[in-house]
């Protein structure tokens, strides 16, 4: 008989009450967005066409706390709190005195953390009227978790989702549906954005910054309508940090502190999510980890883009928000995680990158993939292809510390599983994946096109 404890639960009624927001500890504020007309920072009166009011209250938010209604509490129950589990047979298989922790999300309905912001954000908007939400869907886990949360509130929910993504997920397409969502593949014909992009380019396989440009459009044609963004914005971070928060009172339980937490980036949620409680224990000197960004080689926005002014979408109808960015223009690769196929970081992390709170590194598929089998052979969990970026790393961390003999803790976000990914996995399987060489000759003339201030 073991008596090693590996699994760290919390109780129902240990649910996090509070959204904890890192503005307000950090040591200088992150610039504003400014409207892309005037160049003067955005009011709410330039956001109300698209966002419900107590959303952009919190975007703007300098509060160190924010209650969490209790109709959204009520909905988070189903899946919250979320397991933290030590991995002590991936430990065993790399033979590291290194001990590696993962906060596992892949127990929501959708199977991922976005149902943590998805949940809020339909939540607020049906409180203030609003009957029907548009959004884009990267890997299908954010359309489906925006789908599952209209469901509970009686809401419309319409998704243009990417067209690689359209194309390799049917089975996301399908569990949409079963929410109830509206499908299109982006781009589309239905809006003017999609139109231009398939104008010039009529085999796109579109971007999530294309995706946002229809979205948008769409939001803006009906009275009745908003917009929900899945990552990048101050608000969706700030939904996230249930993960962090319980993360914390985990690592208690387990008597761990972190030396090194790694979370992959798309836009910077989870990742925001797990490390900003841990960033306040850091500012506040009860603990000292290094925090790590891991992004996709094929989209290194942290690693190769540029800090500064640009749009949120591929067309330019967001407002102007200070960022790395490879350009709102730059399309990466079809690579199979979706959801880092974005060319900008969510403003919040490229400001705690830039004030030297967090580092960064890029991965290629094939090193992230072989990263996940070794998971899903010791773990059992089949990891979603985004979070392969974060075990990889916590991998490459593990890796070293057997070289060194440094028995250090390290955290990550286990953010969904990849059950409806197969066909990622087939590809790795049969040998069909690469690992694509970066386009310099593409960011050098997608930053071009980024506005000068
Ligand atoms: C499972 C999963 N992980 C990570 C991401 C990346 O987004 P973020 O960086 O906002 O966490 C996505 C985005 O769609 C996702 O579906």
């Amino acid at each position: 008989m073991t008596t090693e404890r590996s699994t760290f639960l919390l109780d129902e009624t240990q649910i996090p009450t509070q959204w904890y927001n890192v503005v307000p500890d950090l040591p200088e504020p992150p610039p504003p967005p400014l409207h892309p007309g005037t160049h003067e920072p955005v009011g709410p009166d330039d956001l109300a066409p698209l966002f419900p009011m107590a959303l952009i209250e919190q975007e703007v938010s300098t509060e160190q706390y924010v209650d969490i209604p209790g109709g959204v509490l009520d909905v988070y129950r189903i899946w919250r709190p979320s397991p933290l589990v030590r991995a002590r047979r991936l430990e065993r298989l790399l033979d590291t005195p290194a001990k590696i922790f993962f906060k596992y999300e892949g127990v929501s309905p959708a199977g991922s953390h976005k149902p943590n912001t998805a949940v809020p954000q339909a939540w607020y908007n049906h409180q203030e009227g609003v009957t029907r939400l548009t959004t884009e869907t990267g890997a299908g886990q954010w359309g489906t978790s925006l789908a599952f949360a209209t469901a509970q509130y009686g809401m419309d929910c319409e998704v243009w989702q990417v067209r690689s993504s359209y194309d390799q997920k049917p089975a996301r397409r399908t569990m949409m549906e079963i929410y109830g969502a509206t499908l299109h593949a982006s781009p589309s014909e239905l809006t003017e954005a999609g139109r231009t992009i398939l104008a010039e380019h009529p085999d796109s396989p579109g971007s999530l910054g294309i995706a946002i440009s229809e979205a948008v459009e769409a939001a803006l044609q009906r009275d009745d309508t908003r917009y929900a963004l899945g990552s990048v914005l101050n608000h969706v971070l700030l939904h996230q940090t249930v993960i962090g928060e319980e993360a914390l009172l985990q690592m208690q339980q387990a008597e761990a502190t972190p030396d090194v937490i790694v979370g992959c980036t798309g836009g910077g949620s989870n990742f925001g999510g797990l490390s900003f409680p841990f960033i306040r224990e850091k500012l506040a000197g009860r603990m000292d980890p290094v925090i790590r960004c891991v992004e996709p080689a094929a989209a290194p926005s942290l690693t190769r883009g540029e800090y500064r002014y640009d749009f949120g979408d591929a067309i330019g109808m967001t407002p102007l928000m200070k960022m790395h960015t490879l350009g709102h223009g730059f399309i990466p690769d079809p690579i199979h995680a979706g959801g880092l196929r974005y060319h900008g970081m969510a403003p919040l992390v490229s400001h705690v990158y830039e004030l030297g709170l967090a580092e960064a590194e890029s991965i290629g598929q094939l090193e992230c993939f072989e990263a996940a089998l070794m998971f899903a052979r010791t773990q059992g969990i089949v990891p979603a292809p985004e979070p392969t970026h974060a075990i990889a790393a916590a991998i490459r961390e593990a890796r070293r510390c057997k070289e060194t003999g440094e028995s250090k803790t390290i955290l990550t976000a286990l953010c969904g599983h990849g059950h409806l990914d197969m066909a990622s996995y087939e590809s790795y399987l049969t040998g069909r994946m690469q690992d694509l060489d970066f386009p310099e000759e593409q960011l050098t003339a997608a930053l071009a096109a980024v506005p000068t201030l």
